[in-house]
């Protein structure tokens, strides 16, 4: 977004010139095939309404058992206040399959968690997520375009039969359904090794979707492979940037996708940490970087992260390299530890912070009115492949 000055004048402000990657301007149009794309048709409540939590209350009142609320731990508090019930993306998952008396599922959580809540839950339930933009840049670093091509590398190679996909939950429904079409499964944080082992039972390589971080972490610190089993596929290099004998002998083909919120986190903040306070325990998220996990002391989903700062001694010191408001909620939980954020500038995940109290607000009363919002919908040909790979997460042994 770009403003111009004009000197003694007001800045006029000058339309953004579109790119393959820009933003779309919020309300004013929508990329069906991305999740950059958003529409707020009708009237958000303003931030500054003061009865915002009175008209939360009263719309989830009036909607009853017919409404079910998801939040996801990285949302705000003005959201989570409103939740049914919290938790990571498996928890989440799980539970949206086991409401099948909700008519509408309202998933505070980001793009890819509402469709696999739409997935996962009857015909006739109704998911809808409050804000089209609330989008995952890690999910976004692998189209369905860019998978299909990768495995015509593996098919012209002649290994693509013993390669198992595994994608993390941070994908779209397309890449799910990839998945499920090639016989994988999708993992989350809290059972990638799980879903590392069944897929070695299945065959010989892995190709990894799409964050690389917990793929090489879960491989190499639970698996028991080597850095030298993982390879790095660049989608926008031609074979992945790699050579044929490279792809024939990685046991983890990786795909080069991360999340830009764990990326922050560097080993330097652990050493920066761990001299600042000492005693300090090291406590993120497998989406950070391997030097990074490597340095920590306990690593684990958003989940793993609540339980073990629940748990903690009183009087102990914590660090920890996730989502800030995750974090600022468990240690304003927790007067009687001392819990900092790992890194010492602001570090929220900006698309889930995009669902707040107004879209909220919008997306109770819309159903109130009879007249659903942002309904996430999965294409019944995808959603049958992308489903059999979700199921396989489920029944994981
Ligand atoms: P969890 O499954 O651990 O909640 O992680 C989801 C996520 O997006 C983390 O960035
Ligand atoms: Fe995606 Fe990272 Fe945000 Fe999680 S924290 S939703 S991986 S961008």
């Amino acid at each position: 977004m770009t403003t111009t000055d004009t000197g003694s004048s007001p800045a006029v402000f000058a339309e953004p010139t579109g790119t393959p990657l820009s933003l779309l301007l919020l309300g004013q149009a929508a990329d069906p095939r991305s999740e950059r794309g958003v529409e707020c048709p009708g009237d958000l409540p303003a931030p500054s309404d003061p009865d915002l939590v009175a008209r939360a209350l009263a719309a989830k009142q009036a909607l009853g058992d017919r409404v079910f609320i998801l939040g996801h731990h990285y949302q705000r508090d003005e959201v989570v206040q409103f939740a049914d019930v919290t938790g990571d993306s498996f928890k989440l998952a799980r539970d949206a399959a086991n409401r099948p008396d909700a008519e509408y599922i309202v998933f505070c959580g980001v793009h890819f968690m509402a469709e696999s809540a739409d997935i996962l839950t009857a015909d006739g339930q109704q998911v809808l997520l409050p804000d089209l933009a609330a989008g995952c840049s890690m999910a976004d670093m692998a189209t369905a375009e860019q998978v299909e091509q990768a495995w015509d590398v593996l098919e012209e190679l002649g290994i693509a039969e013993r390669v198992v996909p595994v994608s993390y939950m941070n994908s779209s429904a397309d890449i799910k359904a990839f998945t499920g079409k090639h016989g994988g499964t999708i993992c989350t944080s809290s059972n990638a090794e799980r879903a590392l082992t069944w897929a070695f039972e299945q065959g010989e390589q892995v190709l990894f979707l799409p964050d690389q971080h917990l793929g090489r972490n879960t491989a190499v610190r639970q698996l028991g492979l080597s850095l030298d089993d993982c390879v790095l596929y660049n989608p926008f290099k031609p074979m992945g940037g790699l050579t044929a004998d490279q792809l024939r002998n990685a046991k983890m083909i990786l795909w080069r996708g991360h999340c830009s919120v764990h990326g922050r986190f560097t080993k330097e903040c652990v050493d920066e940490v761990r001299e600042r306070i000492p005693g300090v325990n090291v406590l993120v998220h497998p989406e950070c970087r391997y030097e990074v996990v490597e340095s920590a002391d306990y690593v684990g989903s958003t989940e793993y992260i609540i339980k073990t700062l629940d748990a903690a001694e009183p009087g102990s010191k914590w660090a920890v390299g996730t989502e800030l408001n995750l974090v600022r909620r468990v240690a304003n939980a927790h007067s009687d530890k001392e819990i900092v954020f790992l890194d010492k500038s602001v570090c929220y995940c900006s698309t889930m912070n995009r669902i707040d109290l107004p879209h909220l607000v919008w997306t109770l009363e819309s159903l109130v009115a009879g007249k659903p919002v942002n309904r996430i919908t999965v294409a019944p040909d995808t959603a049958a492949l992308a489903q059999a790979a979700l199921e396989q997460m489920l029944a994981l042994p």
